[in-house]
């Protein structure tokens, strides 16, 4: 069975079961402000599995591509993958355990025909915050399976995917020791300070990893083999004139990390030193510096290329593809001259020295993007000594430093709290939602900043604005300061916040409690404030400049007349 069979038969059994199909959603999650990125099937669900009503129903199947780099340094194995797409059903609020494993096994046995001694299972063994899943044993047992094991927090709970959420103990099946379904039962909701409360809505959400089911289905026991990785693999020898076999490590972390970045960067991300964008840099970074194992020079796009080719069902990608392939090719031109410099520095710090002490390890680090590895790589080899403990002491202690300036970042960006910049502070909130309704609801506050002449709004936007978009924009606030709207504000949970739709800054970290305001029922955002009484005191507002901030995001220039 290959990759589009199997993606089609999962979601035309949930079809048959009254599932509806839900789109493959963006890796930078829109309603999940606690992640980078899309790393389950679940997370464009989180409204919804938090009690908002969806669009489509409470029976949800679909697929959906994911990122996950938390295990970025285990990729290289047969196993692993920063990149991978996840088939998942849902049941919001809808059914529960005994329907979503019967499901489970139907598919697995009937579908998959995988032979159900074949399977095993593990379940939540029980602790304080809740008791062991008999239930799910029970469920299991009466449809025959009899291996069943019972693991604890680390290996039978998921969730949240953020720091709070929807969580719960789960069900995994694996075939041949490799798990490939997970079914969640997500009865709890993690909370702030880390304490577990019962979920309004009792939902499952399930994840079946399609890349491992097919090495399983396919009996392969590497999941590079398969035909969403082996034309990459193939690619790459064909390049390098080396085997696989033998350089199976530097093969996969290539084919991983260009497969998501291509993906990555369809997404509307490019190389940068913050957040998503730091991500992907490291990706395509440390893609060239295994390419450099290799001997592999400006081949990240030719890599890319196979890729396109596997994935030729992804709209996007196609969509995208020269800008990807331009992205990619600039920051491996960007990087390898980076190494050349850093190397010339490393070189300079070491001469006529035995020690490569902190200071210039962090040094070529910060400042000449010299990886980590590398600096070990280049020690080890000129007999130089180096403590990866001192450096890493001192990278903790520059964190530390950017982290408290980050903190200040998101203090509304206002100059001081004069009357004329507190007006032009609650028209940034009134031209942010304007934004949102005129452009669309993926529109994000990136920075704001605010004088008492002006006002700079910057937001995630991948074009430049046209003449008749800037002139709704105007009319759409200046519509709502003429119609008198009250400015409130009210205190509450984060999380309260976000559930009840509040905007909130992309990136931010805010605290436990946060202040709300909302104008009128038009504009809802977590802020600090200050701000006007009523949106009657503000006057005129008018746009005098939209202008690039940088990729993807664009900078609005507005004053009050
Ligand atoms: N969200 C669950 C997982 O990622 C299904 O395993």
């Amino acid at each position: 069975m290959n990759r589009k069979q199997l993606i089609q038969k999962y979601i035309e059994f949930f079809k048959s079961k009254n599932h509806k199909e839900i789109p493959n959603s963006s890796l930078v999650p829109k309603e999940d402000p606690t992640v980078l990125f899309t790393t389950a099937g679940m997370h464009p669900l989180v409204p919804y599995l938090l009690g908002q009503k969806h669009p489509l129903g409470k029976k949800l199947v679909g697929v959906q591509k994911c990122v996950r780099t938390g295990d970025i340094d285990e990729v290289g194995d047969e196993t692993h993958h920063t990149f991978f797409e996840m088939l998942g059903n849902w049941s919001l609020g809808d059914y529960w355990k005994k329907e979503a494993i019967e499901y489970s096994f139907e598919f697995l046995t009937k579908i998959l025909k995988i032979k159900k001694e074949k399977l095993e299972v593990s379940c939540f063994k029980g602790d304080k915050d809740s008791p062991k899943d008999v239930e799910a044993e029970k469920i299991w047992g009466s449809l025959g399976i009899s291996k069943i094991k019972f693991l604890g927090k680390e290996d039978n709970w998921w969730g949240p995917a953020g720091e709070t959420g929807p969580c719960g103990p789960d069900t995994e099946m694996f075939v041949n020791n490799v798990e490939i379904w997970n079914d969640v039962f997500m009865e709890y909701e993690k909370n702030k300070n880390g304490g577990y409360s019962e979920a309004k809505q009792k939902n499952i959400d399930t994840g079946m990893g399609v890349e491992r089911t097919l090495a399983v289905l396919n009996n392969l026991n590497d999941n590079y083999k398969t035909e969403v990785w082996k034309p990459i693999i193939d690619k790459i020898e064909k390049l390098s004139g080396k085997k696989y076999k033998g350089n199976e490590k530097a093969m996969r972390i290539i084919a991983d990390h260009v497969k998501a970045s291509v993906f990555i960067i369809a997404d509307g991300i490019i190389p940068s030193n913050k957040e998503q964008g730091y991500v992907l840099r490291k990706l395509i970074r440390r893609a060239v510096r295994y390419g450099k194992e290799l001997g592999l020079k400006n081949f990240t796009n030719q890599v890319a290329e196979i890729v396109f080719e596997i994935y030729n069902d992804y709209q996007n990608l196609k969509e995208k593809k020269i800008k990807t392939l331009e992205e990619l090719k600039k920051e491996e031109r960007k990087f390898s001259q980076t190494l050349e410099k850093g190397l010339n520095e490393f070189n300079k710090l070491t001469k006529d020295k035995k020690k490569l002490n902190e200071k210039s390890s962090f040094l070529l680090y910060q400042s000449y993007g010299f990886p980590l590895e590398m600096i070990e790589e280049e020690c080890k080899k000129n007999k130089i000594n180096f403590s990866k403990r001192e450096f890493e002491q001192e990278l903790k202690k520059h964190q530390q430093l950017s982290q408290t300036a980050s903190a200040g970042r998101f203090k509304s960006g206002l100059a001081d709290t004069s009357e004329k910049t507190t007006k032009l502070h609650t028209a940034t909130h009134l031209l942010n939602e304007a934004l949102r309704k005129i452009l669309g609801q993926e529109v994000k506050q990136r920075g704001s900043n605010i004088t008492p002449e002006r006002l700079r709004f910057d937001f995630t936007f991948d074009r430049k604005l046209t003449q008749e978009e800037i002139k709704k924009i105007e009319n759409l606030v200046n519509k709502k300061i003429s119609e008198s709207l009250e400015v409130i504000r009210e205190e509450m949970p984060l999380k309260k916040a976000f559930e009840s739709g509040a905007q909130g800054e992309f990136g931010a970290k805010y605290p436990e409690k946060v202040s709300v305001y909302t104008i009128g029922n038009f504009s809802k955002e977590i802020c600090t404030g200050p701000h006007i009484k009523n949106t009657s005191e503000l006057g005129k507002f008018k746009i005098i400049k939209e202008e690039s901030s940088s990729a993807g995001v664009r900078r609005i220039k507005a004053v009050l007349e």
